[in-house]
């Protein structure tokens, strides 16, 4: 009988059985497929089984997806085994296997995407895909490149690096938050572009207070001004919310594999579409390298990889396959909207994180009262095991909540009490 239709308390019952009765991650991987047709936001008993595919600590509240999330158990089996057999037999021999892993991790990386497989670079993180950007570009003394001051580092410090050594300009948008509109947003970029502009490049998600940036309608207007290039850093978007690049239309888009994607650490992907790969320099040359090479091959010839580490990746995208992104992000949004909401309704406390889907993700940033975020966020350590991130000044100071598919509804009460404790 399908887990959907069994009515609620023999439902916990058999969730609670076939946990226990399932020890390895393939049985475990079966049951949550058979259990995944009832994987509503709200079945707390589909979202406890996801939990258990994760070795995280019993009693740790976990909610900084924003920064790194654990990998599940498949993807960690999987590289275990995987480095175990490489280093038993690193002989060429042994790694030619690799180059067809590549290819079918890099196929489903694109389904995933909604992209092409040869737009598909494997990097080791957003920070450097960000960077292959920044750096290979051509611009002329005078060019302009648009940012926001909530960029991430590699996505805005990378770019006055090399415009101080080449003389073009930097121009940062400051961003309100929450954010006014989708079309408040366009309309402040619309403004902003000049003659000169070559690049607009902003995070998808925000990691400093979770806006989402209204992406498809900003390659939209990127496009019809001199078809300027339109680069989305996705850190805080691959793996949580549905990606649909060709869709959204950007040039070029990039992430980690270590946050919401729930995979190895340190890898990571650069889209880059393919009526554009020629316009980008490889930063990175080394063994490997042909002067033929297309694609995203160009862009990946970077000396030797941890081959393991990249097979590892491959689990981790079936595991979101196998909730279905579509589940993930109903999930994520319900406990984000629920967090949100919860914790506006305290006294003393605002949030500086939209509530409306369309301008935020799976961040939310607190302001809890006039108290120090820092003191505080050691507070809800030191007492209650939270782990979150805290921004000490500026516009995006407070408490970064940051809950993925392995947190409960549970956990977020408990973190809004934690939040009420603090203020105290
Ligand atoms: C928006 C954004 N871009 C880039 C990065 C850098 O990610 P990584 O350290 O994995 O390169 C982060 C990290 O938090 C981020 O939030």
């Amino acid at each position: 009988m399908p887990f959907s239709a069994v009515g609620s308390s023999s439902r916990r019952s058999l969730f609670r059985n076939a946990v226990r009765a399932a020890s390895t991650w393939t049985a475990m991987s079966a049951l949550l497929k058979a259990a995944s047709a009832s994987a509503t936001p709200n079945n707390e008993d589909f979202w406890r089984l996801v939990k258990k595919q994760f070795p995280l600590e019993d009693g740790l509240l976990y909610f900084n997806a924003a920064n790194i999330c654990p990998a599940s158990r498949g993807v960690l089996d999987k590289h275990a085994e995987y480095l175990r057999d490489f280093e038993a037999n690193p002989s060429f021999q042994n790694r030619a296997k690799y180059t067809a892993l590549r290819t079918r991790l890099r196929g489903k990386l694109a389904d995933l995407l909604h992209a092409k497989p040869s737009e598909i670079t494997l990097t080791r993180n957003t920070s450097e895909s960000n960077n292959l950007i920044v750096h290979g570009l051509d611009f002329q003394p005078g060019d302009e490149v648009l940012i926001t001051a909530h960029n991430h580092p590699s996505n805005e410090s990378s770019w006055k690096v090399r415009a101080s050594r080449e003389k073009f300009v930097v121009k940062t948008l400051p961003v309100p938050v929450p954010g006014a509109s989708k079309d408040a947003i366009v309309e402040q970029f619309k403004k902003a572009i000049t003659p000169r502009t070559r690049v607009i490049s902003v995070s998808h998600v925000t990691n400093t207070a979770g806006l989402q940036f209204p992406a498809k309608e900003l390659a939209a207007l990127a496009h019809s001004n001199g078809n300027i290039w339109f680069h989305l850093d996705g850190a805080q978007s691959f793996g949580a919310l549905r990606v649909d690049l060709a869709g959204i239309g950007c040039d070029s888009y990039s992430s980690s594999t270590h946050k919401w994607a729930m995979g190895p650490l340190e890898a990571g992907i650069l889209y880059i579409r393919s009526e554009r790969q020629a316009q980008v320099w490889p930063s990175v040359v080394s063994a490997g390298w042909s002067d033929s090479l297309t694609g995203a091959d160009r862009l990946e010839v970077f000396g030797q990889r941890d081959d393991p580490r990249l097979v590892a990746l491959e689990p981790a995208v079936d595991f979101l396959n196998l909730i279905g992104m579509d589940q993930v992000e109903a999930r994520l949004r319900y406990l984000t909207k629920s967090l949100n909401e919860k914790m506006r309704a305290l006294p003393g406390v605002t949030v500086r994180t939209n509530l409306e889907s369309e301008l935020s993700g799976g961040v939310v940033k607190v302001v809890a009262g006039n108290g120090s975020p820092g003191a505080q966020n050691k507070r809800l350590w030191d007492s209650k095991r939270i782990a979150i991130a805290a921004t000490e000044s500026g516009d995006a100071s407070g408490l970064r909540f940051s809950p993925h598919i392995y947190n409960t509804m549970d956990e977020i009460d408990e973190a809004v009490r934690a939040v009420k404790s603090v203020l105290a």
